[in-house]
């Protein structure tokens, strides 16, 4: 019967659909951001679960207080509402500034590092897991002996890797200051910044450099040659998040799935949507059967005066 075949034809079409998406199940995680816009690909793209809470320390100078931002929460705020999309988290630190509500950091404003150095604590009663460390502007600007910041970024890291072993230490380049010769010594100080870390990473600790490229002289303040604006905050939000995905990519924070969500695969292997699909899956050969037996009495009642 023609009815017969048109339902055969819709059987054929579901479980095509069903093997398609089956199939489809299996995807490459994304690489790991290295870039702006993988960053912002991977934010859009992915999903991130099953990561632990993040107890995040600020610690630094007043980049890391927001020195200039608008709301004086510098790049915190904005980090902030990303991870807690997919964490539990919490900001820590004896200083409070900006107007967020969880605004505690360690950002001591035109402190150099062995002065930020003297001043961190093993006493922190939260336990950060999370140490986001960017120091050396100021020994930049006033002229230290970079080989001695450099010794001091060492004596600062190592009292934060003794301090909590099992934290995932970020260490950030720090960004660009407008002043031609400031700028020299900035390069120069964030090109000593890896061979610092190298013996912690030879160790298997949990640390790594974060490239901080992307916030380019226009986003900081023109006025005072220092301070990122806040676009370039939020760019140094942004390089962080993406840093905290690949440290957690790595399983230093906890177990990490991804899933992509901008293909088909993607969106099934979010395994709400694979509950979903399967669900609907089900209740729709559920309804066919059902469909088909009550046009087939229909038939039997009627005979071939029913036409569909
Ligand atoms: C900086 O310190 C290093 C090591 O202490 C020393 O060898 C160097 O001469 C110093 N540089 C300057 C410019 O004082
Ligand atoms: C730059 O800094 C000055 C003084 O610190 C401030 O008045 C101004 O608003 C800042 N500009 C931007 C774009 O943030």
């Amino acid at each position: 019967m023609a009815f017969k075949s048109r339902l055969h034809c819709i059987y054929l079409i579901v479980s095509a659909y069903l093997t398609i998406t089956c199939s489809s199940l299996s995807i490459p995680a994304p690489d790991l951001p290295s870039t702006y816009e993988s960053v912002s690909q991977l934010r859009r793209d992915a999903i991130v679960t099953g990561g632990e809470e993040l107890r995040i320390l600020p610690l630094g100078d007043s980049i890391t207080r927001g020195e200039g931002s608008s709301d004086g929460n510098g790049y915190r705020l904005a980090l902030y509402d990303w991870l807690q999309l997919e964490n539990d988290l919490d900001y820590i630190g004896r200083l409070t500034t900006g107007t967020m509500v969880d605004n505690h950091h360690e950002g001591y404003g035109g402190f150099p590092i062995d002065a930020i150095e003297a001043l961190v604590t093993s006493k922190y009663p939260e336990q950060p897991n999370l140490v986001l460390l960017m120091a050396g502007t100021n020994d930049v600007i006033q002229k230290h002996n970079l080989s001695t910041s450099s010794a001091a970024l060492d004596k600062l890291v190592n009292k934060v890797v003794n301090a909590y072993p099992d934290a995932v230490v970020l260490v950030a380049e720090i960004p660009p200051l407008l002043n031609p010769k400031r700028e020299a010594r900035r390069l120069e100080y964030n090109s000593a910044i890896p061979g610092v870390i190298k013996k912690y990473v030879d160790d298997g600790r949990h640390i790594a450099v974060v490239d901080m490229g992307r916030v380019k002289p226009e986003y900081i303040n023109a006025t005072d040659g220092i301070h990122p604006i806040d676009e370039g905050y939020r760019l140094i939000a942004d390089a962080w998040y993406g840093a905290i995905l690949a440290a957690r990519y790595k399983g230093w924070l906890g177990e990490l799935t991804f899933a992509t969500h901008n293909t088909l695969g993607g969106w099934i292997s979010d395994s709400t949507w694979t509950l979903e699909i399967v669900t609907y899956g089900v209740m729709s050969l559920v309804v066919l059967f059902a469909v088909r037996k009550l046009v087939n009495k229909a038939i039997r009642k009627y005979g071939t005066r029913l036409s569909l």
